[in-house]
């Protein structure tokens, strides 16, 4: 019988709109191809579109839609709705891991083409748990790490480093500065580590990373980062893969994992089908890998590969001028062309 998986789609604003379009061009070649998942999608709205049915950004049938799903894949949201949407996915769902591969695609011309870095970002601590307040001058943002949620993102970047074999965990802190959040971490993270005796661990300044995430890509693994340093490094990462068109994103907690590229909304190429939708392909790609389906998540993987290497069919911003849509086409008709050598079902 067919295993049921239901899988929400959120396009969001902007070219979330696009790029989720694009993942549906491929979601409906696997979900043919596919003989022993049964696929059942979940449309629903947030941001803009949620404002026009139901008058809020992020409405209570929206958090009751995601209740009910396995999986869920996300465009993109913009001001003024990004806190409350992201907040309500992120934070509302106990996401606490954002787990952010920075890779290249051969073909395409990069910084640093042997790249292979891994952002895990925790996701609802830290600078953005948005907790503060004003008074008179005084203007405080309070950085906010609690003890069950540092462990929780230290295990699970060492169990995500040991499961996808990663040879090195980096920490990165200022230790020196923020003595009771990154100091304290920094002894706990060297606790658990222990755990971990295959897996090198380390850790680093973040300022300093950052730059070594510039200079020297090669020398880094997996890294864990606090919320906003997590949110900066990977930007930082996709910088020197090709820009934000290449970076996927997994929001990952206990019974739900959301799926989106790490993009924004850019509202000025809404609609056009223009934009590159790498970073939601692979977003799809990490979904696959997290329902325990490796072979079509490679396959998946393989085939933007291709498509890139063969370099006919091409977003402007890696100076091609094919739609989003054709690009997911062409993604399409690659799985399709392998399917057989690559899949059992
Ligand atoms: C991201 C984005 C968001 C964040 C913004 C839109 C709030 O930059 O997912 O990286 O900072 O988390
Ligand atoms: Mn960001």
């Amino acid at each position: 019988m067919k295993k049921n998986c239901v899988v929400g789609i959120i396009p969001g604003d902007g070219i979330g709109r696009d790029v989720i379009r694009a993942a549906r061009i491929v979601l409906d070649l696997i979900d043919q191809r596919c003989g022993d998942i049964n696929f059942e999608y979940r449309d629903m709205e947030v941001g803009e579109a949620s404002v026009e049915k139901h008058g809020v950004a992020f409405a209570d049938v929206t958090r009751e839609g995601i209740e009910e799903c396995d999986v869920v894949l996300f465009g993109a949201i913009g001001a003024p709705h990004d806190f409350v949407v992201l907040s309500g996915i992120r934070y509302g769902f106990n996401l606490f891991a954002n787990v952010r591969p920075i890779r290249a695609f051969p073909g395409v011309d990069v910084i640093h083409p042997d790249a292979d870095i891994v952002v895990i970002r925790e996701n609802t601590e830290g600078l953005y748990r948005g907790i503060g307040y004003s008074d008179k001058d005084y203007h405080v943002n309070l950085r906010v790490f609690t003890q069950a949620g540092m462990e929780r993102i230290i295990h699970f970047s060492f169990d995500w480093a040991q499961k996808n074999n990663r040879k090195k965990v980096t920490f990165t802190h200022k230790e020196s500065i923020l003595l009771h959040t990154d100091a304290v971490m920094k002894k706990l993270f060297y606790k658990i580590a222990v755990e971990y005796p295959a897996i090198e661990a380390e850790d680093m300044e973040i300022d300093a990373c950052a730059m070594r995430v510039v200079i020297k890509p090669e020398t880094l693994d997996v890294i864990i980062a606090e919320n906003a340093n997590g949110d900066i490094l990977s930007d930082v990462g996709g910088g020197i893969i090709g820009g934000l068109g290449f970076t996927p994103s997994a929001n990952i907690g206990k019974n739900l994992a959301v799926f989106e590229p790490v993009h924004g909304s850019a509202p000025k190429y809404a609609d056009k089908d223009v934009v590159n939708p790498t970073a939601t392909l692979m977003a799809t790609k990490l979904m696959f890998d997290y329902l325990d389906r490796g072979d079509i998540a490679t396959l998946l993987q393989q085939s933007i590969s291709d498509v890139l290497l063969e370099g006919k069919i091409r977003t402007y911003d890696i100076g091609g001028d094919s739609s989003t849509s054709e690009f997911a086409s062409a993604v399409a008709g690659q799985m399709d062309a392998t399917w057989n050598d690559c899949i059992k079902t």
